[in-house]
């Protein structure tokens, strides 16, 4: 009987995390001296290309945990590793470019108030040599969350939905492969706050994966991402 040689294993290849924190602590000195601990030996891995929800009560370190993946804050303790970057070891020039690669859209806007929504989308190129042209990107990005004809607009004449699709065309101009969106949906009606998460959703199939992480309170958003996480006094309490 002829041998055959056995097929050779199946091996599921999983892509590697884009994101992955492991025992990431950040604490806020209070003034009586206690420190308040806002995150609080939280570990996680996120795959590339899906939607993550992170959800969990007002005070509960939402924020603080997208500020400190961004890299706006620092970690106490524990790491974040980004794209096979250690975020936490990053400093100096290192970390400023880290910091410009990722989307970040702030809970509050943080549009510059004198200058118009074009201006606000372009202003993180404004310093740096681009290959491609920086103000048609930043118009390309504007009508793409439905603001062409309001290019010229200063924020205190959009209404607060129009200022969250600015804030959101801003942290895509960069074309991140990591978008944090904290509440950017909070605010604003069902309707607009739908066809902003529908807007944010449908980046997992613009070229170049983006990769999100939508802080909310709303359960429908939550639903609608790949995948929801919860947060509870700083510490992940539930993982699916
Ligand atoms: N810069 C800071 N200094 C001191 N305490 C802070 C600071 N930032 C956050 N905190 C505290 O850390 C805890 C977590 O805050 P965080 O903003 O991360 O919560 P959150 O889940 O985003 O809440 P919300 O749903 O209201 O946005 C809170 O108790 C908050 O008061
Ligand atoms: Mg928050």
């Amino acid at each position: 009987m002829e041998r055959t040689s056995p097929p050779a294993p199946v091996t599921a290849t999983a892509p590697p995390p884009l994101v992955s924190l492991d025992g990431v602590r950040k604490s806020f000195p209070l003034p009586d001296g206690a420190p308040l601990v806002a995150v609080n030996d939280v570990s996680l891995t996120l795959t590339a290309g899906t939607a993550v929800a992170l959800t969990g009560p007002s005070g509960s370190g939402k924020s603080t945990l997208l500020h400190l993946v961004g890299a706006i804050e620092k970690a106490d303790s524990g790491s974040i590793d980004v794209a096979g970057q250690r975020v936490t070891d990053l400093s100096g020039r290192a970390l400023a470019a880290y910091r410009r690669s990722v989307g970040f859209v702030f809970q509050r806007f943080h549009l510059l108030p004198t200058l118009t929504a074009l201006d606000n989308v372009m202003a993180p190129l404004i310093p740096f040599h681009t290959e491609f042209d920086k103000a048609a990107r930043a118009r390309e990005l504007l009508a793409m969350v439905g603001l062409a004809d309001r290019a010229s607009a200063l924020p205190s004449r959009l209404s607060g939905g129009q200022q969250q699709r600015v804030a959101i065309a801003r942290a895509l101009v960069n074309r991140p492969a990591l978008l944090l969106a904290d509440e950017p949906t909070g605010n604003l009606d069902s309707h607009t706050g739908t066809a902003i998460v529908d807007l944010l959703l449908g980046l997992r199939d613009e070229p170049g994966t983006t990769t999100l992480v939508i802080a909310t309170h709303d359960a429908g958003i939550a639903a609608r991402c790949d995948r929801a996480v919860q947060m509870r006094d700083g510490r992940l309490t539930s993982l699916d």
